[in-house]
């Protein structure tokens, strides 16, 4: 059976900043530690923008590791699919259910910010189907959470460097997923 759900809500930053933030994929594991402590690149495609991602990922409480493949649509696109448990042997939530979400970012039309949607496909069975809405609140919830301390981050680096400016997180030694294809949409220092 499949559950679908949208989560939309604004962000305060440009959406050159959003999208940067999004792929710095090297703040993950320090600054969304409680959520996800570990984040590796398995494999990227070559001549696709298919990434393959170990990552692991607390919901309701559990740790849980997950492999998946993850892809940037410039300019403002986010597709995550084809998640499987890792190692495939421990018990997990995605032996029964499959979830998979396409983020997309907008230019606010009346103020330099970001409108984030959120949209989630969970396939699930039967006997699961009744809690769907509980498994939604609980994406719903780390999301949430883990947008505010993004949130924190970018208000942060903003009083430093000011706002929209996105040299921090092109910086050489900084590891940013899919940082040519970004820097031909949004420029070096937008
Ligand atoms: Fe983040």
């Amino acid at each position: 059976m499949i559950h679908k759900f949208s989560l939309i809500y604004e962000l305060d930053a440009p959406i050159a900043i959003a999208v940067a933030a999004y792929l710095d994929s090297e703040h993950y594991i320090f600054l969304h530690k409680d959520y996800t402590d570990k984040y590796e690149v398995l494999y990227h495609e070559p001549h696709s923008k298919v990434i393959t991602v170990r990552q692991t990922w607390k919901l309701f409480g559990i740790s849980m590791g997950q492999v998946y493949k993850c892809e940037y649509i410039p300019p403002a696109e986010f597709r995550n699919y084809d998640v499987k448990p890792s190692p495939w042997y421990v018990p997990s939530i995605h032996h029964l259910i499959s979830v998979s979400t396409n983020l997309q970012y907008l230019p606010s039309s009346e103020k330099d910010t970001t409108i984030s949607i959120l949209d989630v496909e969970i396939k699930l069975p039967f006997w699961l189907y009744p809690l769907r809405y509980m498994i939604q609140k609980g994406i719903e919830k780390l999301k949430v959470e883990k947008d505010a301390e993004d949130m924190e981050m970018i208000y942060r680096r903003e009083k430093l460097f000011g706002r929209g400016n996105n040299s921090v997180y092109l910086a050489n030694h900084q590891f940013m997923l899919y940082k040519d294809d970004y820097v031909k949409y949004y420029g070096n220092s937008s």
